[in-house]
């Protein structure tokens, strides 16, 4: 397995450009099942998850292409109507085929994802959505076997909460179900809006995109499309991290600020000097940071999504500070491999209480799962002396070229194959 070698202690300096989202991409491939018509997307990162999504794609019988940053996928029609699990284990976010089989097939066989280690993640409000649609559904075998032969109806949808792949997987069935669907406390992440654009550029009607009630209007068909990606908001949020921990001076390209609002407040709270304009994020670290305590919530509140990465950063500021999780149940692995590199913090499960230090000093580390993993990279290097990063297939999946990005901010950082 590959690992990633940091010698830390360089302020990161320069130009990083931000690639498409990770959390866009996947549901906007999925979406192109909805149509027998050629569609383009580009803006797409090069990711272990996409990588992943195109051949799941074309396993069901969508003919999909990669091609430099742009997926391409062809007319076709004959899909398979079951997802086995060793595609959907690779990837949870292989769940969001259900929609769109549905709505094409009015069939589908999935896998259950299992867990992972950020929690049991559990599909339970995906699956009380189709029912209301009028799936009829049953689990054996590890496998959901849902099917609605009249086609699916639309319905009034109550979720118990924004989950973000509920509100995607029930848009990418209602644009073609009978009648219209109302989800009320629908996820509003910047995803779910760039899915919705896609949606409609394809000739669906769905409205509300953003807020917590989005309307969908079934239609009978749906045409190709071409769409650029939204930068990606996360990736984004961990080199200003970066930037910070490293007292740098950065400037991002192709970022979109208005994603990001949670994470730069707190960072300009905590003394950040911080820019932003269409399509750029300039950062410079310009005096010593305050600790910033943060609650993770749904969009817009600060993202789960960084709060490992954010930990890092309090480690080293001057004073402490408390970081809670409230999205997800068990996102704190980061922690026990945070204290190997000296950092003084406890968790309780739900929240991180975390005294700052002086510095760290590098150690071998692994990393858990794919934010985890960013937290590592970051505490690495701020570290004094060599960090040795394995398990980091998890960063595969979420980072695009992260080595070569902060090599080009000046990181003394390197990938070592096969060890
Ligand atoms: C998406 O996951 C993202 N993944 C996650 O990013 C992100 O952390 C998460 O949204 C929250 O923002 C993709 O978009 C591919 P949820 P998703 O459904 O859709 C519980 C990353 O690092 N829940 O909003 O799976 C669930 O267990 C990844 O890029 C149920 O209980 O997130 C969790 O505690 C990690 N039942 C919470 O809701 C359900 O049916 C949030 O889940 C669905 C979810």
């Amino acid at each position: 397995m590959d690992k990633i070698i940091i010698r830390g202690g360089k302020r990161l300096k320069g130009k990083v450009k931000i690639s498409g989202s990770k959390n866009s991409a996947l549901p906007i491939l999925f979406a192109s099942i909805l149509t027998d018509e050629p569609s383009t997307i580009k803006n797409v990162p090069d990711l272990a998850d996409i990588n992943t999504t195109v051949s799941f794609m074309n396993f069901i019988g969508k003919k999909t292409l990669k091609k430099g940053s742009s997926v391409i996928t062809f007319s076709s029609g004959n899909y398979k109507h079951i997802a086995p699990y060793d595609l959907v284990r690779k990837m949870r976010a292989s769940v969001l085929i259900m929609g769109p089989l549905l709505a094409r097939l009015n069939r589908v066989d999935v896998s259950l994802p299992g867990g992972c280690a950020i929690g049991a993640r559990p599909i339970d409000i995906h699956l009380e959505a189709f029912k209301k649609m009028g799936a009829q559904i049953n689990v054996e075998g590890g496998y959901v076997k849902m099917s609605a032969p009249e086609g699916l109806s639309g319905a009034e949808i109550k979720f118990r909460f924004a989950s973000v792949g509920a509100t995607e997987n029930v848009m990418l069935a209602a644009v073609l179900a009978k009648g219209v669907t109302k989800i009320i406390n629908a996820a509003k992440e910047p995803e779910i809006c760039d899915l919705s654009d896609v949606l409609n550029k394809m000739g669906a009607d769905v409205k509300g995109a953003g807020t917590k009630t989005i309307t969908i209007k079934g239609v009978n068909k749906l045409c190709g499309f071409t769409h650029n990606v939204i930068a990606d908001r996360i990736e984004a949020a961990t080199y200003l991290i970066a930037c910070a921990l490293t007292k740098g001076e950065i400037t991002l390209e192709n970022a979109e600020p208005a994603h990001l609002k949670a994470v730069t407040a707190k960072l300009k709270k905590a003394g950040l000097l911080i820019k932003e304009k269409n399509g750029a994020i300039y950062a410079k670290w310009v005096k010593d940071l305050k600790p910033q305590n943060i609650n993770t919530a749904v969009y817009p509140g600060f993202p789960t999504d960084v709060q490992a990465q954010w930990t890092a950063l309090m480690c080293l500021l001057k004073g402490k500070s408390k970081i809670c999780e409230t999205v997800f149940e068990n996102r704190f692995l980061h922690v026990a491999e945070l204290l190997r590199f000296g950092a003084k913090l406890i968790t309780d499960g739900k929240c991180v209480y975390v005294s700052g230090v002086e510095n760290f000093s590098g150690a071998p580390v692994m990393v858990s799962d794919l934010r985890a993993g960013a937290a590592l990279v970051l505490a690495g290097l701020a570290a004094e002396g060599k960090t040795v990063i394995s398990r980091i297939y998890h960063l595969d999946r979420g980072y695009d070229m992260l080595e070569k990005k902060l090599k080009k901010l000046g990181a003394d950082i390197k990938r070592i194959k096969n060890v």
